[in-house]
């Protein structure tokens, strides 16, 4: 199997006595090893799908159904990540599947020294001693190109810039040499020549340890550089995926064409995409069929009437839209 395989996966949110829907019945596969990278919209339900794979969804939201099977020793069975306990679930976090964030600054410890927030993910893990996992923190900022190395481990969150907060976070995420590491807009908030630097770092832990990355972004293309599998969301639905180069040259479904069209950079957030009226309907409003249907040039009845099946396009690549074969993807 895949290193991780996420079957009809569904996250609701608690809203009042009612549970929406965020994410719905959402399969994918990451392949050891792989870059891929996740877009849409704003709202589509990139992060709630990120942070239910090492379960650390806000409060208010739930998986409701589904598997998210990550097979981390491939002597031993896979593990189900929706059905684990908390305590299996602290031995896997930060050591097998570890995640960064846009705002590192937010899961830095302010009042701990670098050096120490970094070696502690060693000794947590019971994976070296102190002294050897302060030795490691070092070198893993050595290895990251971080000038005056031992200034950066002595000093604390408040003393370093975004994008060194940022580079700290992948030391963090990468020290324990995870089977995935999950980035979600890791790069957004950061200027371009830095944005370009923290993804360098990316593809360097990628290409040395051999993680799998799954990184979300806003920006195809980032997407586009960076990430040899893409998948699409909308509205709670991956609606294409398949190998990016193949999706970047030929995108079939109808939204996917409008993102790679618009290119959607971060001064676009959450604004509607220029070649698509309309914008993503929130959990509230959504009706059955394609969510897209209503923003859809294509759209007909059918589309309003239920989400449309798989279409597998061969390579690795699916979609879901009654139209697939008006758009040749070869
Ligand atoms: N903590 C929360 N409380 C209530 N609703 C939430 C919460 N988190 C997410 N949602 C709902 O789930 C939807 C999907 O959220 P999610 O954060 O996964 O979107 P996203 O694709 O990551 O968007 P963005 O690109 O803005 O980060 C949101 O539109 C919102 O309605
Ligand atoms: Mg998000």
């Amino acid at each position: 199997m895949a290193l991780l395989e996420i079957k009809n996966l569904s996250i609701g949110i608690k809203r009042k006595k009612e549970m929406l829907t965020a994410v719905d019945t959402i399969s994918l596969n990451i392949e050891e090893g792989e870059i891929t990278g996740l877009a849409g919209e704003s709202g589509c339900g990139k992060s709630l799908s990120a942070l239910s794979i090492p379960r650390l969804l806000p409060r208010e939201a739930e998986i409701t159904g589904g598997e998210i099977l990550f097979q981390g020793d491939k002597n031993k069975a896979p593990l189900n990540m929706a059905a684990l306990d908390e305590k299996e679930l602290c031995r896997i976090r930060g050591k097998d599947i570890s995640m960064i964030f846009q705002e590192p600054r937010l899961s830095l410890n302010p009042l701990q020294r670098i050096g120490t927030q970094i070696a502690e993910v060693l000794t947590v893990h019971g994976l070296s001693g102190k002294k050897e996992s302060r030795a490691a923190a070092l070198e893993m900022l050595n290895k990251l190109g971080l000038n005056k190395s031992q200034n950066i481990f002595e000093a604390y969150p408040h003393q370093l810039s975004g994008g060194m907060c940022q580079r700290v976070m992948i030391a963090i995420a990468a020290i324990c040499r995870p089977k995935l590491l999950i980035a979600d807009e890791p790069t957004t908030a950061l200027d371009e020549k830095i944005q370009n630097q923290i993804l360098e770092l990316l593809a360097g832990i990628n290409g040395e340890t051999g993680a799998a990355v799954l990184f979300i972004s806003h920006d195809l293309s980032l997407v586009r550089r960076f990430c040899r599998r893409f998948l699409v969301m909308y509205a709670g639905k991956i609606v294409e995926g398949g190998n990016a180069g193949d999706i970047f040259t030929h995108a079939v479904h109808p939204y996917t064409r409008g993102l790679i069209g618009a290119i959607p950079g971060k001064e676009q957030r959450g604004k509607a995409l220029a070649n698509i009226p309309g914008k993503v309907p929130s959990i509230e409003d959504r009706l059955p069929g394609c969510p897209f249907a209503p923003r859809c040039p294509l759209a007909q009845e059918k589309c309003r009437e239920a989400f449309p099946p798989k279409t597998d396009l061969g390579n690795g690549r699916f979609v879901h839209c009654f139209f697939a074969e008006e758009h040749p993807h070869e």
